[in-house]
């Protein structure tokens, strides 16, 4: 059952604590609810993919209670602590490096050598961070393809008896998602409209452009039809093929359940076929496959097939995309 936590003293420190247990515990922020999950643990990133039916692994918005601490998990720039100063706490997500000590678990980012970040303004939201005192992943409290909930009577439709506890703080003040905005390149890029609009970024830092007039720009003209294909996805250097039922002796093996035999190197996403297991792994598997692989000159990576169902149906889009370079 999914419990319903007042937003007072003991409802935040007990979704502190559900959340250092690797809870999902749904929050409000000022935009729209977010289902939280304690950022540094992938099993518990996994199960935020899990509660939303998600068909493939989007990155997650990570959530701090303040500048300085955000800027232990990415590298800001000029321009990130300029709009930092200007619009934090509020409805501004900024897309950045991951810093070298990053905490934030790769699933969370979905592989990705950039991360989101944002510190919401909601008092219940500064309060729970605060007592928790670590980074939060939450994307909106929804399930997959349905619109972003504003209050807790939506999120327990989309979301109750899937995840331990939703903290009740009323209906969001702004009520749509925060701007994405990507600072990894020389242009400042809106991924997302949201909260914060456009004019109000131009205002504090220059070379704000909306996601269109960026990909026609960067790709000759070829139109993007939603701002989730300017998205780059992890890719390993070596070639990688799915679905592989034998292993050569030079290949390197992502096993599910019983591994293939024969392979020069091996790494396990779940011996017992757990779905929410092979997430977790997921990311972490295919690095360590390539570094090592690449280190031993190893030909490739041979991935042995997951079931479609539940996350499986994410793991073999990523593995899909990874396997197309
Ligand atoms: O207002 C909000 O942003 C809410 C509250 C809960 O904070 N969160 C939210 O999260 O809307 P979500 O997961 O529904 O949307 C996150 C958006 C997605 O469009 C995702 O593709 C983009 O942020 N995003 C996340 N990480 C990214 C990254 N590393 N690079 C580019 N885009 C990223
Ligand atoms: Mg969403």
């Amino acid at each position: 059952m999914t419990r319903r936590l007042p937003p007072d003293p003991e409802g935040i420190a007990e979704a502190a604590s559900l959340l250092r247990a690797g809870e999902l515990v749904a929050i409000p922020t000022e935009t729209v609810y977010g289902l939280a999950a304690d950022a540094r643990s992938a099993t518990a990133v996994a199960r935020v993919f899990e509660a939303k039916g998600r068909p493939h692994f989007n990155p997650l918005i990570v959530h701090l209670p303040e500048a300085s601490a955000v800027w232990r998990e990415v590298e800001p720039d000029a321009r990130a602590r300029a709009l930092a100063d200007s619009f934090w706490p509020g409805a501004l997500t900024l897309v950045l490096p991951r810093s070298a000590g990053c905490r934030v678990d790769l699933l969370a980012g979905a592989g990705l050598e950039t991360l989101a970040v944002r510190v919401p303004a909601h008092p219940v939201a500064q309060a729970l961070l605060r007592s928790f005192a670590g980074p939060l992943a939450a994307p909106s409290a929804n399930r997959s393809g349905r619109v972003s909930p504003t209050t807790a009577q939506h999120v327990e439709e989309e979301l109750g008896g899937r995840i331990a506890a939703l903290l009740d703080g009323g209906p969001c003040r702004v009520g749509v998602e925060s701007t994405v905005l990507d600072l990894t390149g020389p242009q400042a890029v809106v991924l997302r409209p949201g909260g914060v609009p456009i004019e109000a970024l131009r205002a504090v830092i220059d070379g704000v452009v909306p996601p269109l007039s960026h990909a026609l720009a960067s790709r000759g003209g070829v139109g993007l039809r939603s701002p989730g294909l300017l998205l780059g996805h992890y890719a390993p250097s070596l070639p990688l093929r799915i679905d592989a039922t034998a292993v050569g002796p030079s290949e390197a093996l992502l096993a599910f359940g019983p591994p293939l035999p024969g392979a020069a190197l091996v790494e396990q996403l779940s011996e017992t076929g757990d779905l929410v297991e092979a997430a977790s792994r997921l990311f972490a598997a295919l690095r360590h496959l390539d570094a090592e692989g690449t280190r031993r000159g190893l030909s490739g990576i041979a991935a042995m097939a997951v079931p479609r169902d539940g996350l499986g149906a994410a793991i073999e889009d990523r593995l899909r995309r990874a396997a197309q370079g």
